[in-house]
């Protein structure tokens, strides 16, 4: 496995690859890898020749600091996972190496995209994901890159990203990886109690819940059962729910039978903030 922390010494080596017609497929990471992110990797690894996993905790795309400061960083132990799943090219650049001197964002008008759900809570996140992966594009420029559907509208603004800079990147997005227990696969939640990590299934039940429910009942009832469920739990604290249209991630309005729709949930347990989504035509 090779190892890099610079942009151009990965260049050299991706294009001596590229020049023997490798395909070159990747998985953009913020490191604490679980089995969700090790499910990217071999979706990649199955379609492509080599496979480059970037570990990068983005500053721009936290709207909180402590957020950023407690985001778990281990990176021994996802070396020496990728290393156990046979990973080729690993990139763990400083924030100096990927943004110089002014660690900013730059501004993108996603089309929309942007101002639901997520963007309206974190002010500037998409702008911050918007440009960390542009930039791992242009340095990686991957044939093909994947991300996990648990970040649903991340997912639809790279792929728009991508449209309007118009890199020539194949993005696919994979399906959600869950515990046991239902509880969707994040990094974050290493951070939980262990009474918070008991409480967190609520969140995958509630959706499964509220998808059997919107077969026969209007968006707006099924929303105000969640938020009902939600008042009723001690430890989870509701942020939003909403069911939305996957295209355009605009809040439903009429139930039209050609759109999919989507739930999506944001939850705090503690300080500790976690998302969700799924499909509810299938
Ligand atoms: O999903 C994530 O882990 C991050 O948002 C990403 C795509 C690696 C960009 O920093």
């Amino acid at each position: 496995m090779n190892i890099f922390t610079e942009k151009q010494p990965l260049k050299v080596h991706l294009s001596k690859l590229k020049a023997q017609h490798k395909k070159i497929g990747f998985v953009a990471t913020m490191g604490a890898l679980h089995q969700g992110h090790l499910s990217l990797i071999q979706r990649a690894q199955q379609k492509n020749d080599v496979v480059v996993v970037s570990i990068f905790v983005n500053p721009t795309q936290f709207d909180k600091k402590e957020d950023l400061i407690n985001y778990p960083k281990t990176l021994e132990n996802d070396t020496k996972l990728l290393k156990s799943v046979a990973c080729d090219v690993v990139f763990h650049p400083s924030v100096e190496e990927m943004y110089g001197e002014n660690t900013i964002s730059e501004h993108f008008d996603f089309g929309g995209l942007e101002h639901e759900m997520e963007g309206e809570f974190r002010t500037g996140h998409f702008d911050g994901v918007g440009t960390i992966v542009k930039t791992l594009f242009e340095i990686i420029e991957p044939d093909t890159a994947y991300f996990g559907q648990k970040d649903f509208q991340q997912l639809q603004i790279i792929k728009k990203m991508v449209k309007i800079c118009k890199l020539p990147v194949k993005v696919k997005g994979c399906k959600i990886f869950r515990e046991e227990d239902g509880l969707a696969m994040s990094s974050r939640n290493t951070r939980l109690t262990l009474a918070q990590r008991k409480a967190a299934p609520f969140i995958y039940k509630t959706l499964k819940k509220a998808k059997k429910k919107f077969k026969k009942e209007s968006s707006t009832k099924v929303k105000a059962w969640v938020e009902n469920q939600f008042k009723k739990q001690e430890i989870l604290n509701l942020e939003y729910f909403t069911i939305a249209d996957e295209k355009t991630l605009k809040p439903i309005k009429d139930n039209e039978p050609d759109k999919k729709y989507r739930a999506f949930i944001a939850v705090f347990a503690g300080e500790i903030r976690l998302i969700d989504n799924m499909p509810l035509k299938n």
